[in-house]
């Protein structure tokens, strides 16, 4: 009753409430879903409503972004976020190199650059590349600003509305974001412990080929996947080529953690790209793991008309990578610094992992399943089926921990029953606590 007249007393000033953006600012509260239910019914159409493009229409904001809101509350342990340790981060040596490069050469460095990327820093990425097997000529690589942009800009330039993408299922959430603002269909493949089911992945090319729909890529994160961790077997990779060729599709290989294995050889490794003699494998490379992320640098490799035309389409971006940190990244490399800090890197996200998978040992009660992964960030997390891991993860942030819901990164997000666990951004420390809660909801949720 009292709800009721006290929405009818608001209905009466609601218009003058509305018009001064007061709903707006309730958000908290008790009374707070009245404001907000008038609000929503008063909200007058914006003026750019109604001229959206089909394609803006599609793009949606995620259930993730509210789950990651929840987890980011005061005293929550996150194993949520997929961020690099910010204790690593290379700002002492950043700053020098920096301050020098401006007083030396900042005229040319605060200034437009080449829109493919700085000559300087292709050689660079040329010579780590070539290391990992990878022999491409200087104009088959574009700088660009993270490798999220190259997701995008694959998507820009291969994928018309309800164009077929196979993806590995579960992939990374950026990518199946970046094909779906595109309007592409995508189609997962199963994951299997040495990476992706080659004869699912077949029979899906079949099923599609049948249907009379080409798929125009598949999308696969060989080395250290996001979300699962797995490590894709070199047997595999050359399956995955082998079956690309055959039925003339493109291989989009994304390499964000390459670099980042704990003890791994070089031959496990090296990517899909370092077999391609045909062009047929367009690679993805970034800084973001190996630096940090805040610099926004990655790269693409490819044939290089088709890094051409990947440039045109960049340069009504953004124009060009920022002069001045790709300078900064060719001193970090030259002087050694890069190759050091790998290393460390190394070290720190091994240690890490050791903490998680060992607290998960203890922890864990019968019939949770996890990977323990060779190197990146990521443990992906299995509980019984029939169990959805979205009410654990309500029992895990009401005990102060928090994951992120494994069917987030399924195309149709049809598996419920896993979620992935960052150990890349705590202290072993954190994540041995961290795990200890998640240990005490796992075995409530799995009891109730
Ligand atoms: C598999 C994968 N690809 C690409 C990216 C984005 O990388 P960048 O920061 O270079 O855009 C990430 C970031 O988490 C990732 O996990």
């Amino acid at each position: 009753m009292r709800r009721k007249v006290f929405s009818i007393a608001l209905k009466d000033n609601v218009s003058f409430l509305g018009e001064q953006g007061f709903c707006w600012a309730l958000t908290e509260g008790e009374g707070c879903d009245i404001f907000r239910d008038i609000h929503s019914n008063i909200r007058r159409k914006a003026v750019w409503e109604g001229k959206l493009s089909k394609r803006a229409l599609g793009m949606k904001g995620s259930e993730i972004r509210r789950l990651f809101r929840l987890s980011m509350q005061p005293g929550v342990i996150s194993f949520a976020g997929g961020l690099p340790d910010p204790g690593s981060f290379p700002g002492e040596e950043a700053a020098s190199v920096l301050s020098r490069l401006l007083r030396e050469r900042g005229e040319v460095l605060l200034q437009y650059g080449p829109a493919r990327g700085d000559e300087e820093l292709v050689e660079v990425i040329r010579e780590r590349m070539g290391r990992r097997g990878i022999d491409v000529g200087p104009r088959e690589v574009l700088v660009v600003s993270g490798a999220q942009q190259g997701l995008d800009l694959c998507a820009k330039l291969f994928l018309d509305p309800g164009d077929v993408v196979l993806v590995e299922a579960p992939s990374f959430i950026g990518a199946l974001g970046a094909f779906r603002n595109y309007q592409a269909e995508m189609v997962g493949v199963p994951m299997e412990e040495d990476g992706v089911d080659l004869g699912a992945l077949e029979r899906t090319v079949e099923g599609l080929l049948g249907e009379g729909r080409k798929p125009k890529f598949f999308y696969t994160i060989p080395n250290f996947q996001n979300p699962t961790g797995t490590l894709t077997s070199q047997e595999k990779r050359r399956g995955v080529l082998e079956l690309a060729r055959r039925y003339d599709l493109l291989v989009v290989e994304d390499d964000a953690y390459g670099e980042l294995g704990f003890g791994t050889s070089d031959q496990e490794v090296r990517p899909i790209k370092a077999m391609d003699g045909e062009g047929r494998v367009i690679y993805l490379g970034s800084f973001s793991k190996i630096v940090s992320p805040g610099i926004r640098l990655g790269w693409m490799a490819g044939p290089e008309e088709l890094i051409d035309r990947f440039e045109m389409a960049k340069q009504m971006l953004d124009v060009c990578p920022s002069p001045l940190i790709q300078a900064m990244v060719v001193e970090l490399h030259r002087k050694g610094f890069l190759d050091e800090h790998v290393l460390n890197l190394r070290e720190i996200y091994r240690s890490r992992r050791d903490a998680m998978v060992s607290s998960l040992r203890r922890h864990m009660p019968q019939g949770v399943r996890w990977t323990e992964p060779l190197g990146g960030f990521y443990v992906w997390v299995t509980i019984p089926e029939g169990r959805d891991a979205l009410d654990l993860f309500h029992m895990a942030v009401e005990r102060k921990v928090a994951f992120v819901i494994g069917s987030a990164f399924y195309p149709d997000e049809s598996v419920r029953n896993v979620f992935r666990l960052s150990f890349c951004h705590e202290r072993e420390e954190v994540i041995e606590e961290g795990i200890g809660r998640l240990g005490e909801a796992t075995r409530a949720f799995l009891s109730g």
